[in-house]
């Protein structure tokens, strides 16, 4: 299978491709991504001799260039997407040019090209937020209620009714909060780590009883890989592993795994429109395609939290105070 990674320098994207790489069934891969401020050129710098991969730099946002990328696969998975909530609030305008407009090009170069299958990489954000004790599946309405769940929902609407209107074999996915290995060091995690390690405070929104369900970067990827294989085209699949925490006891938690006392958090002034709690229901994707997760949160947190500390070269040119900001969905100034 020739396979169309989009956004593969990203965090999800390369963990995805570092993994499907290994993978004989995947005779080439093909990685475009517009290099934007969360991904990196060192990623995967280890398949740079790979013969069966290949990096082009492009944007999604244009057509012809995606047009000329999608030509001769025979899958596309699109990772590619502005991906940070705080950023979307300040300004949404790149989170509509890259999740919605990218997407479109790329459905469209889909059709135009008969590709055998598409798999859009969506969120658990699309549902908005959770009640106390409910849990999202499949069929539950969709509320997104930031710009960046919003752009997200879009494409994921744009893509089924692709496959409903022209028979495109599209599939979305929806996942809950990852972590692991090279997650960009504005988000909760690495932002955490860095800080406390830089002898910052860490800041935490409003009260912190904000809930997440997280699951390990590597079991999402292995869902993904699952559901190009066996998905069912027009469907959509919840992915998560059940691991839900407050942001406040998980940023404890990690503070503790580095030996870090919990009164260097701060709380600061809250995201506006923070939704409470997500919760999805991951039921489907076990009973229809097997997959269930196989790490474990503790173990994979603390082995994240090492990857963290041993791979400082990786991180320190990307944590930069903008990237480690306490506040970033403030409004900045108009371009
Ligand atoms: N991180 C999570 O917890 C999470 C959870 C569920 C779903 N997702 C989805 O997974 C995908 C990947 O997320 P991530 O956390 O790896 O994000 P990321 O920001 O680390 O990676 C996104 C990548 O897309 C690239 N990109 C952005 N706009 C582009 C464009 N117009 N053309 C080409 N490339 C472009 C960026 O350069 C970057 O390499 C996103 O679609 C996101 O919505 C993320």
């Amino acid at each position: 299978m020739r396979l169309l990674v989009t956004g593969g320098l990203g965090f999800i994207g390369g963990n995805f491709i570092r993994r499907a790489i290994e993978d004989d069934s995947y005779s080439k891969i093909v990685n475009v991504d517009a290099l934007r401020y969360g991904s990196d050129k060192r990623n995967l710098a280890e398949l740079r001799k790979n013969p069966r991969y290949e990096f082009v730099r492009g944007d999604i946002a244009d057509p012809t260039f995606v047009r000329r990328r999608v030509r001769g696969v025979d899958a596309v998975v699109n990772f590619a997407a502005e991906s940070h909530v705080d950023r979307s609030i300040a300004d949404p305008a790149p989170f509509v040019r890259s999740n919605i407009i990218g997407a479109y090009n790329v459905l469209e170069a889909v059709r135009e090209n008969g590709i055998d299958m598409f798999v859009q990489v969506s969120t658990d954000e699309v549902y908005g937020p959770a009640g106390a004790g409910e849990a999202f599946d499949e069929g539950s309405r969709l509320r997104p209620s930031n710009p960046y769940a919003a752009t997200k929902a879009s494409a994921e609407a744009l893509a089924m009714s692709y496959h409903n209107t022209y028979g495109t074999r599209a599939i979305v996915t929806r996942c809950s909060n990852n972590f692991g290995p090279y997650q960009f060091p504005e988000k909760l995690i690495p932002k955490t780590i860095i800080r406390a390690l830089r002898g910052m405070k860490v800041p935490i929104y409003g009260k912190g009883d904000q809930s997440r369900s997280w699951i390990y970067v590597l079991d999402h990827v292995e869902a993904l890989k699952r559901v190009l294989l066996k998905g069912r085209p027009g469907e959509v699949y919840n992915i998560a592993a059940w691991n839900e925490v407050t942001n406040l006891r998980l940023v404890e938690k990690v503070l503790s795994l580095m030996g870090k006392d919990k009164d260097i958090v701060e709380h600061v002034e809250d995201r506006p429109g923070h939704d409470r709690r997500y919760s999805i229901d991951a039921s489907k994707i076990r009973r229809d395609l097997g997959w269930s997760p196989e790490h474990g949160f503790d173990e994979a947190l603390r082995e994240t939290v090492d990857w963290y500390l041993d791979n400082r070269s990786w991180w320190r040119p990307l944590a930069t105070k903008s990237a480690l900001h306490e506040a970033p969905w403030k409004p900045r100034r108009r371009r």
